[in-house]
C-alpha cells in the first residue's frame, strides 16, 4: 500500500507539485490523499483542486484561540489518516494537539541549512549574513521553530549579485528535489530517530 501524504502549505505550493507529479509513479510508495492550508485561496490548494485531491482550508483568525485553530488542524488531517505530514510551505508552527497527534510523523522542508536561519525569512537572513554556502533543510517536525532532527539537507551557492527572491528561487529548485527523494525513501522504508540523529532507513 502507498504511505497516505497530507500536505499542508501555506503558498504557491510548488513543493507540493512536486510530490504531486511523483506520486504519479506507483512505484515511488506514497499518494498525496488531502491537501491542507492555514489560509483561503492559495495556490497549492489549487494545484490540489486540479488533480482531484481532497483539501481544506483553516484560517486561525476563524478560531476563538490558536488552540482551536490547532485541535481543528489536527482533526482535519486525522480525517484523511495520514501516514506521514508534509509541511510543504506552512507559515504557522503546528501546535500541543497536533503534535501529540502527529509527532515523530511530520516533516517539515525549510530554505536554509539548518540550525543556521530558522524562520520565515531564510534566504533574506543568509544574504544579510553574506554566506557564501546556504540550501534547504528537511527535518522531523518538533515544539520548536524549525529545531527537529534533521533528515536531509541539499547546498545551494549564494551568487554576489543575488536578492532574497533570486536565492530562494535557486534554494527551491534544490528544494523539491531534495523533498521528492527523501519523502519517497521515507513512504518506502521510513526513517528511525536516535536523539538528534534521524536517519531514512
Ligand atoms: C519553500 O521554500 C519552503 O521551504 C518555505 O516556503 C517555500 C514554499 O514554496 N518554507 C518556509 O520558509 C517555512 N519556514 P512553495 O509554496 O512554492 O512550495
Amino acid at each position: 500500500m502507498p504511505a497516505r501524504l497530507v500536505v499542508l502549505v501555506s503558498g504557491g505550493g510548488t513543493n507540493l507539485q512536486s510530490l504531486l507529479d511523483a506520486c504519479r509513479d506507483p512505484a515511488y510508495g506514497a499518494d498525496v490523499v488531502a491537501v491542507g492550508a492555514d489560509r483561503q485561496g492559495t495556490g497549492g490548494v489549487a494545484r490540489a483542486a486540479a488533480a482531484g485531491i481532497a483539501t481544506f482550508e483553516l484560517s486561525l483568525s476563524s478560531y476563538a484561540d490558536r488552540a482551536g485553530w490547532d485541535v481543528a488542524l489536527a482533526d482535519a488531517a486525522a480525517a484523511h489518516e495520514p501516514d506521514l505530514v508534509v509541511l510543504a510551505g506552512f507559515m504557522k508552527l503546528t501546535g500541543p494537539e497536533f503534535l501529540r497527534r502527529f509527532g515523530g510523523r511530520t516533516v517539515n522542508t525549510h530554505p536554509a541549512l539548518s540550525p543556521s536561519f530558522p524562520g520565515i525569512r531564510a534566504p533574506q537572513e543568509a544574504l544579510d549574513h553574506g554566506v557564501k554556502i546556504t540550501g534547504a533543510t528537511l527535518f522531523v517536525v518538533d515544539a520548536g521553530v524549525d529545531t527537529g532532527p534533521i533528515l536531509a539537507q541539499t547546498a545551494v551557492p549564494v551568487e554576489n549579485d543575488d536578492t532574497a527572491e533570486s536565492l530562494h528561487e535557486r534554494i527551491k529548485v534544490a528544494e523539491r528535489a531534495m523533498l521528492v527523494d527523501a519523502v519517497g525513501r521515507i513512504a518506502r522504508r521510513g526513517f528511525s530517530i536516535t536523539g538528534r540523529k534521524a536517519t531514512i532507513l
